[in-house]
C-alpha cells in the first residue's frame, strides 16, 4: 500500500464512473467489447482492494439509462458480462461476506432474462451479508431514481415530504452518500450518475482509462481526496 495513504480516514462510500474501456480498447486495435471484458478485471480487482482498505459501499456505474443509443453488440456484450461476472465471482463474493445491491430499473424490457436471473441470484444469495456493501448501478439514470422516488411517495399518499423522505425513497435508501466519486479516463462530467446522492461528495479524476485503473491508481484517488478540506458548506 501506498505510504501517503491514511487508512483511518478512508471514505465510508466510494462511488466510480468506470470509463475509457472503449478508448482503450481502440488503442490496441480492440473491438469495444473486449474492452469491457478487460473492464470487468478491474472492477474485481477494485471490489477487492475495497475490502482490504475497509471503504464500506461501493458503488459502481455499469450501466446508464443513455447506454441504450449504443450498437446492439456492444449492449448485449456488456449484459453477457453480467452474467459471466456472477458465475465467476458470486462464491467469492459471499466468502468475503459482501452485499451486492443492483441500483436502477434492471428489470426492465429489454435487459436479457438470463442477465436478470443471475442478478436475481447474486442479490438473493448475498443479502444476509453484512461486509462490503457493493452496489451495481444498472439501467441506472439519476433523474429517473429521483422521478421513482417521487411517484413511489406519493403512491404512499405522502403530501408533505423532506429531504430524508427522499433519501429513504432512492435506490440507496439506508446508505450513506459517496463520499468521493471517481472518474477514470480524463472525462469530467457526472453523466446522471447519483445526481442526488452527490450533493456534497469530493469528484476525484483520473486521465487513467478504467481497464488500467490499478490498485495503486485506486489508492492514489483516495490519497487526492484527502488532501480535500470537506465543509459541507461550513467553514473553519
Ligand atoms: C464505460 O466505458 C464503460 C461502460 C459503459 C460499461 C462498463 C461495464 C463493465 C466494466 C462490465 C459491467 C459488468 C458488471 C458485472 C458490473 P466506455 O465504453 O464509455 O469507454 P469510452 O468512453 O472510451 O468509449
Amino acid at each position: 500500500m501506498r505510504e501517503d495513504l491514511d487508512l483511518t480516514r478512508v471514505p465510508q462510500h466510494v462511488a466510480i464512473i468506470m470509463d475509457g474501456n472503449g478508448r482503450w480498447a481502440k488503442q490496441r486495435g480492440m473491438l469495444r467489447v473486449q474492452g469491457h471484458r478487460a473492464g470487468l478485471e478491474t472492477l474485481r480487482e477494485v471490489v477487492r482492494h475495497s475490502q482490504r482498505l475497509g471503504v464500506k459501499y461501493l458503488t459502481v456505474y455499469a450501466f446508464s439509462t443513455e447506454n441504450w443509443k449504443r450498437p446492439q453488440d456492444e449492449v448485449s456484450g456488456i449484459f453477457k458480462l453480467v452474467v459471466k461476472y456472477v458465475q465467476s465471482e458470486l462464491a467469492e463474493l459471499c466468502a468475503n461476506n459482501v452485499h451486492v445491491s443492483v441500483l436502477g430499473d434492471w428489470d426492465a424490457l429489454g435487459v436479457p432474462e438470463e442477465s436478470k436471473e443471475s442478478l436475481r441470484k447474486l442479490i438473493g444469495t448475498t443479502k444476509e451479508n453484512t461486509g462490503l456493501h457493493f452496489n451495481i448501478a444498472l439501467n441506472y439514470g439519476g433523474r429517473a431514481e429521483i422521478v421513482n422516488a417521487v411517484n413511489k411517495i406519493l403512491a404512499e399518499g405522502l403530501d408533505k415530504i423532506d429531504e430524508q423522505t427522499l433519501s429513504d425513497h432512492m435506490y440507496t435508501a439506508g446508505m450513506p452518500d459517496p463520499d468521493v466519486i471517481i472518474r477514470t479516463s480524463g472525462e469530467n462530467r457526472l453523466s446522471n450518475f447519483l445526481t442526488w446522492q452527490s450533493a456534497y461528495s469530493e469528484i476525484v479524476l483520473t486521465p487513467v482509462f478504467w481497464p488500467e485503473f490499478t490498485n495503486d491508481e485506486y489508492e492514489k484517488c483516495i490519497v487526492e481526496f484527502q488532501k480535500r478540506d470537506r465543509r459541507f458548506g461550513g467553514h473553519k
